[in-house]
Parts: C-alpha cells; sequence; structure tokens
C-alpha cells in the first residue's frame, strides 16, 4: 500500500506516460511527494515501471515511477496511481510551486453573495452591501459558484458568451485630453444575448492598488431594452492595480475575468 507524506495538489496539467519506445498521453489529476493519480485510456500493468514527461516551462522533466492501482469507472479502465522512485530535486521544487498556487487560488476562490441583489464579495462579506445596503447576515457564502477564467484558450462558446472581456486604451479620451485610461468591458467575446429570462443584469467593477483588498467602485445595471452588454469606464492614468469584472447572467450566475492597468 502506497504511503502517503504529504497531502495532493490536485492538478489538471497534460502530461505523456513513456513505457519502452510507447508514448501515450494522460491528465495528471492530482500530484505529491510520493505519487500520482494519473486520466488515461492506456492500460498499464500493476507494478510495470515507466517514465512520465511533465512540461514545466521550456523544460521537459522526466518522473520515473512504478503503477501501484489501476482506476476503473463504471467497469471501464480509465487511470492508475503510481508512486515516485526516488523523486528528483526538481520535481520538488515544481511540487512546492504547484502547491502554493493551490493555496492562492483556493483563498481567492472565497466569495460572498448578496441575498438580495446578487452582489459578491471576497474574503469576507460587509457589514453592509455597497449597492442594496443588506446587513452581513444577507450574504452567503457562495465559494466556487463563480466562473473564475484561469485559461482562455480552453473556454466553450457559451463560456465566451459569459466571461467579461476587457479592453484598455492609454490615452484616447478625448473627454480627458488624451490623458487617462480608457477602459472598455464587453460581455462577452460572443455577445450574450438579453432576453427576459436569459439577459446580463449587471456589470461590476472592482479595483485593488496592490497595496488594499479588492475594492468594488461600479455597478452598471442592465435590462433587456439593452442589445448589448457593454460598459466604459475611463481612469485617471497614474491609477495602478488589479482590475476585476464581474457579469451577472440572470439564468447562468456570476463570471469573472480580472487584468491589471
Ligand atoms: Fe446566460
Amino acid at each position: 500500500m502506497e504511503k502517503r507524506s504529504s497531502g495532493r495538489i490536485p492538478s489538471n496539467l497534460k502530461i505523456k506516460l513513456c513505457l519502452d519506445h510507447d508514448i501515450n498521453t494522460g491528465i495528471l489529476s492530482n500530484l505529491s511527494d510520493n505519487g500520482m493519480l494519473i486520466t488515461t485510456k492506456v492500460c498499464f500493468p500493476l507494478k510495470s515501471q515507466f517514465e512520465i514527461l511533465l512540461p514545466v516551462g521550456e523544460e521537459i522533466l522526466k518522473i520515473p515511477v512504478r503503477v501501484s492501482r489501476l482506476l476503473k469507472k463504471n467497469d471501464v479502465y480509465d487511470g492508475i496511481g503510481v508512486e515516485l522512485l526516488e523523486p528528483s530535486a526538481a520535481y520538488l521544487e515544481f511540487l512546492e510551486r504547484q502547491s502554493m498556487l493551490y493555496q492562492i487560488k483556493e483563498k481567492r476562490k472565497k466569495t460572498f453573495k448578496c441575498s438580495t441583489c446578487s452582489h459578491i464579495t471576497f474574503k469576507q462579506a460587509p457589514l453592509h452591501c455597497p449597492f442594496c445596503k443588506s446587513a452581513i447576515d444577507d450574504f452567503i457564502e457562495n465559494s466556487g459558484e463563480v466562473n473564475m477564467l484561469e485559461d482562455y484558450t480552453s473556454l466553450t462558446d457559451f463560456e465566451k458568451t459569459h466571461f467579461p472581456v476587457i479592453n484598455i486604451a492609454k490615452g484616447s479620451v478625448p473627454e480627458m485630453k488624451d490623458r487617462g485610461m480608457h477602459v472598455q468591458i464587453k460581455v462577452g467575446e460572443f455577445p450574450h444575448k438579453m432576453d427576459i429570462d436569459d439577459h446580463i443584469a449587471f456589470i461590476d467593477l472592482y479595483f485593488n492598488d496592490f497595496s488594499l483588498s479588492k475594492k468594488c467602485i461600479a455597478r452598471l445595471h442592465l435590462n433587456c431594452q439593452i442589445i448589448t452588454p457593454i460598459a466604459s469606464f475611463s481612469f485617471h492614468d497614474a491609477c495602478s492595480g488589479a482590475l476585476t469584472v464581474i457579469s451577472n447572467c440572470t439564468a447562468h450566475g456570476s463570471w469573472m475575468t480580472e487584468t491589471t492597468i
């Protein structure tokens, strides 16, 4: 039985499995300093040894492993558990970085929703909702329910109609005499429909100047008379920090995109 000396870190990385001259693909589902769980359709014999090729930046880590478990779902073979054979220092460094990233992501995901107006706050609920003034008791923790944009290249068309797209133009705002930053927010890359039972109800804009926590600085309400959910804001050019935008769809919940200005 495989001994687990540290917690498993969830992952979704594409890897290659190299047995003799046979190279197959798999997804690394989780990893630790002594084992991994891999989703793959390729059937490996129990106790067989092979090499995992894991891309890290421009390098490829070669990780020798031994099959310790065969996994099945509904009687269909769908993965393996492996133990690591003397993990290298480079792998342990990679693991440390993955662990830190995972912890940061988990912290970011802690959100609370105002049950009156659906405004989202981060880390903790406010004493009062900045928009509808509901009290802290009306906020419910909804961690995991806000869709957060992480990898744009893997989005489906449905997701592309919901995630806000942020475009920033510096020094191109006529009313600011060629100074400032013009931020345009569109929901989404393919415009979301604005039907009575499925439309973007509001766009909330948050700003974090790298020293304070995320603060909501504006909300744009939309209704079905609006054809395209687009909002524009102008910032002083001295502003620098992280911009977070959440769009709220009446049928499909909250969708968050972040960038820096
Ligand atoms: Fe929607």
